[in-house]
């Protein structure tokens, strides 16, 4: 793993290393981000398995302007006039995702929206730019710990587990961006952030909504959201299907049914089976049935994670 001075050349090279499916943790204005090309469920599955996120929560999508922004979500009026007011810069909005939107689920959390924002950090803009592609990324710290502002509090979390780790110096804010959500008449602040709720009034003509629990510590991102719920019953640690069953299958074992089977992943992949969980839990759902029996997914690594949200959806 190395930390290169974010030249034109490393962004270049670093460019292509999201393209091809790696992690690139790279500076924003806020704080660092660990980023992997928002197309390849594959690469989105490898920044949760490097973060150690105990579940999928919906990932920020960073483009290089407004115009790419429009390709993946839809942007009303109010989102327009943020983008406008804020972009580039430390705000993030979450709009409904466009229907050809080409970002992979599980960076959207199986949501039928999308967090989307323009970074101002040069650094950021120019590696965008070059990449092409929207890249997903969290805060380039281990979940748990306090974001990250400079290269090398990323190499201190991450060690050897990324490749590339673009030194831009140190993060001027400093605090994550202000997500707001855009779907609505009125913006609805979900975090707190470098953006205040003043600047967002005064730029809506309307006070924001607070969507979270207005102390200190803004309410844990997971209670804000509804992320993907099957319409089906699941049923967990499956080792048969029953009558009417769907199936959630998962390595190379075949349990006999005559149902629909979806498999996450016949290899045994942890990585591709965090990728393709939520189009199966649509797919199975999409054919009617009333259960999705689940084969058990090892508790290891992305594992844990999958077991999660299988449990919540189990639990409903
Ligand atoms: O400043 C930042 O925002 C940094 C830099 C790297 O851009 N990124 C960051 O990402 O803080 P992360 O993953 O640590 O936080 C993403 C936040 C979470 O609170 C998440 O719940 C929210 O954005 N979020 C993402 N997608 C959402 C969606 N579709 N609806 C509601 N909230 C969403
Ligand atoms: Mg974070």
């Amino acid at each position: 793993m190395t930390v290169v001075p974010a030249n034109d050349q490393a962004i270049a090279e670093a460019a292509s290393r999201l393209r091809a499916g790696g992690l690139v943790a790279f500076p924003t204005e806020t704080v660092y981000g660990l980023g992997a090309d928002a197309t390849q469920g594959r690469a989105v599955a490898a920044v949760f398995a490097a973060k150690g996120r105990p579940q999928f929560n919906p990932l920020i999508v960073h483009v290089a302007d407004v115009e790419v922004a429009r390709r993946l979500g839809v942007f009303d009026p109010l989102a327009e006039k943020l983008a406008a007011a804020f972009w580039p810069g430390p705000l993030t909005l979450v709009v409904r995702r466009a229907e050809n939107c080409a970002v992979a689920e599980l960076a959207t959390a199986g949501l039928e929206t999308i967090a989307l924002r323009v970074p101002a950090h040069p650094v950021a803009n120019a590696l965008l730019r070059a990449a092409v592609v929207p890249v997903a990324a969290p805060s380039a710290n281990r979940s748990g710990h306090v974001s990250a502002t400079r290269a090398a509090h990323v190499l201190a979390d991450f060690g050897s587990d990324i490749a590339t780790i673009l030194d831009g110096g140190s993060a001027e804010v400093g605090l994550e961006s202000t997500v707001v959500d855009a779907t609505g008449a009125k913006p609805a602040l979900l975090r707190l952030g470098a953006v205040t709720a003043e600047q967002i009034a005064d730029v809506c003509g309307i006070v924001p909504d607070r969507a979270f629990d207005g102390g200190a510590h803004p309410a844990s991102p997971g209670q804000l959201l509804s992320h993907y719920a099957p319409r089906a019953a699941v049923r967990l640690n499956a080792s048969s299907v029953g009558q009417g069953e769907g199936l959630l299958a998962f390595g190379a074992a075949r349990l006999a049914t005559a149902g629909p089977v979806f498999n996450l992943s016949a290899s045994g992949n942890l990585g591709e089976a965090a990728a393709n969980l939520f189009a199966g839990l649509r797919s199975l759902d999409a054919t009617g049935v009333a259960v999705i029996a689940a084969m058990p997914i090892p508790q290891i690594g992305l594992g844990e994670a999958i077991n999660d949200r299988l449990s919540r959806a189990a639990r409903r």
